[in-house]
């Protein structure tokens, strides 16, 4: 594998290669460099990503007369060639093939880094001559002395013609042996391979001099739902900075553990198992019965059909259940502290409350009985959790209400009540969210946040490319007002746990990119985090103030509207070139016009950007702008503003 790493004559034309070497040595200093954040200034927060340069672990190019460490998979031949080259005069002929399977192939597991996602691609030709077809470019791992292959990208090839074959791959569990390999579809001519290359983008450093989640919110510890593959790398850094609770994001659910009958896989979270002990956190077990996730043989019946609701197939149900729970609880009896037992089994819409999932269809409320008894007994120690989403809901935290109390009166085991909390920067209310919570006390459970993250969208039309400002400020304030909220009821919410660590890694993120978490896509800090932390915020200690001066009047009120008149002033000692004002509206008023700027509004956030033609605001200078609004009940004036992007002083 040595001789893929370095380049012995690096031919004329490698400029992409000779990139890659320089790459390597930017990528170094880069890494090396302090990342320059501030402890209390969000606005500071360096864009470390900028600088990063992808880094190169494998670029074979065979320009060396050698194989570069590739070798044949089985039978055939692989050798340097110089009868077609895809760059320079080098390549890798692969011939005297007898199975479409049989290619070149090269090592890789030493080379690649757990949890780091890495761009691969290799250019392939087929022989002169010969039929075109599908070629692929795949790996192969081997774990426990058992052989998985994962296909990461084919193309069309054509007989005499180069085609590159790219694809992504990211490993996330220790194997024997990685390999990369290449293969046909259908033809078993001679083929040609050149110029594979695999690389990755390195992560941004994280902020080591922002407060620490896990210290600034004292009420409740913080978790995170998260996969493997966050483990490592920066976005482990993230979680052993901030975070003091992990919850298995897929890796205990059904499909994860047992995917066909009898088969017990703990590779995924076991890992995240482990990282949880290694950094003293404690971990959620997610989730041991739910109607997503779950493979089709756990619902048929005896005979190989879909199980249809009998007294034998529930019989048979419930047994697998049992089975189920007695294994994946007993595999970390112990070490995992809390379960959520039963995920979403409520359905509002229906009149007993209950999700029609193929659970209850076939075993009716057992399922749940049988869940939560054979859960205690496994693990008493645990605390056993019903977890469902939309809690908040009126109607469906009444039907979530009337379950537990009804199950809970039976003497099931259930300690605790989770709530989702996937909400978005207007919805819900703190009020009705406080409701949600007054709802269960009286149960004397203890409630958990399971899987918050706030939605910079709040409808399903919406799509922004980057996230806008204004939403990521009312983010902030929802996430504020909602961790406020938690702490007054600290004596009952027992953890508050977020879906995810990175905007990257959301859920969320799907045909549209949302950005619903506390980190950004750079590993950086974002103003929902300041909004959690700092008591201040958005005023805090540390943000820059006194640049700027705002003026806020309003000139003339009637019932329903209001005009404002606003002026800023530049008390610093720089000019200004190109301005924009924004605050927030605390009492739900809406501005419907404006001049000498152009005003918008997102929830309750303003937006003033100058017209064309007064963006220059000298030092000292001040810049007046007007506008109509609507209002209700109150008009209170805004309480802060800020010139782009640093708070100012209201006179
Ligand atoms: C989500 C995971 O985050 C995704 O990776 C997966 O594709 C689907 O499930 N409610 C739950 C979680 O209880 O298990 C879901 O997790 C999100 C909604």
């Amino acid at each position: 594998m040595h001789a893929t790493h370095a380049f012995p004559r690096l031919a004329r034309r490698r400029s992409a290669l000779w990139l890659t070497v320089c790459a390597l040595v930017v990528a170094a200093v880069a890494l090396a460099a302090p990342s320059g954040a501030t402890a209390t200034t969000p606005a500071a927060a360096p864009t470390a990503a900028a600088a990063q340069e992808p880094v190169t672990v494998v670029a074979s190019d065979f320009e060396d007369g050698t194989t570069q460490g590739w070798s044949a998979r089985g039978g055939e031949t692989v050798a340097a060639s110089t009868e077609v080259a895809h760059g320079g005069t080098g390549s890798l002929a692969v011939t005297g093939r007898t199975g479409t399977w049989q290619g070149p192939a090269l090592s890789v597991g030493d080379l690649l880094t757990l949890g780091t996602s890495y761009d691969v691609s290799v250019w392939v030709r087929l022989a002169d001559g010969t039929a075109g077809d599908t070629v692929r470019l795949s790996a192969e791992r081997h774990v426990d002395g058992q052989a998985s292959y994962h296909t990461l990208g084919s193309a069309q090839a054509t007989a005499g013609g180069w085609v590159e074959l790219t694809g992504e791959y990211t490993p996330t569990a220790a194997a024997e042996y990685v390999g990369l390999y290449v293969e046909t579809a259908s033809v078993t001519a001679d083929f040609f391979v050149d110029d594979a290359l695999v690389s990755y983008q390195p992560d941004p450093p994280i902020q080591t001099d922002i407060p620490s989640l896990r210290d600034a919110v004292t009420g409740f510890p913080v978790g995170a739902g998260v996969e493997p593959s966050h483990l490592y790398g920066s976005r482990g850094d993230l979680l052993a900075k901030h975070y003091e609770s992990l919850t298995t994001g897929n890796a205990l659910k059904w499909d994860a553990t047992q995917p066909t009958e009898g088969t017990f896989r703990f590779t995924d979270a076991d890992a995240i198992v482990d990282f949880a002990t290694e950094h003293g956190m404690a971990v959620r077990g997610h989730t041991l019965v739910w109607h997503n996730q779950t493979p089709s043989w756990v619902f048929t019946d005896a005979n190989g059909d879909p199980m249809t609701p009998t007294a034998e197939n529930k019989a048979l149900l419930l047994d697998r259940l049992e089975t189920h729970i007695r294994t994946v609880m007993g595999e970390y009896a112990g070490r995992v502290e809390v379960w959520d037992v039963v995920n979403e089994v409520i359905d509002e819409s229906q009149s007993d409350g209950m999700r029609r999932s193929p659970w209850f269809q076939i075993a009716g409320l057992d399922y749940i009985r049988t869940a939560f008894r054979v859960a205690h007994e496994v693990d008493p120690d645990a605390r056993l959790f019903i977890n469902d989403y939309n809690t908040n809901v009126p109607a469906k935290r009444d039907a979530l209400f009337d379950l537990v109390s009804q199950l809970r009166a039976e003497g099931v085991p259930i300690h605790g009540v989770g709530h989702q909390m996937h909400v978005n920067v207007e919805w819900p209310s703190v009020a009705e969210t406080e409701t949600m919570l007054q709802t269960f006390a009286p149960l004397g459970l203890e409630q958990q946040i399971t899987e918050m993250d706030v939605s910079i969208y709040t409808s399903s039309g919406e799509s922004f490319p980057t996230p806008p400002e204004e939403r990521l400020r009312a983010q902030a304030e929802q996430y504020r007002a909602m961790f406020q909220l938690f702490d007054r009821y600290a004596d009952q919410i027992t953890s508050v746990t977020l879906w995810g660590v990175t905007d990257t890694d959301s859920w969320l993120n799907g045909s549209r990119a949302d950005a619903p978490l506390l980190f950004d896509r750079e590993f950086q800090a974002k103003e929902a985090f300041w909004a959690v932390v700092d008591p201040d915020w958005p005023n805090g200690p540390g943000e820059p103030t006194g640049d700027c001066a705002v003026r806020y009047q309003v000139v003339g009120s009637w019932s329903g509207g209001f005009e404002g008149r606003v002026t800023v002033t530049n008390t610093s000692a720089e000019p200004v070139d190109g301005w924009s004002l924004r605050w927030t509206f605390g009492a739900g008023q809406r501005v419907t016009q404006g001049w000498n700027a152009e005003l918008s509004q997102s929830v309750d956030v303003v937006t003033a950007e100058n017209a064309s033609w007064n963006g220059q605001l000298a030092a000292g200078g001040s810049r007046a702008f007007g506008f109509l609004a609507s209002w209700t009940d109150a008009n209170p004036a805004p309480e802060t503003f800020t010139l782009n992007g640093v708070s100012c002083t209201t006179a």
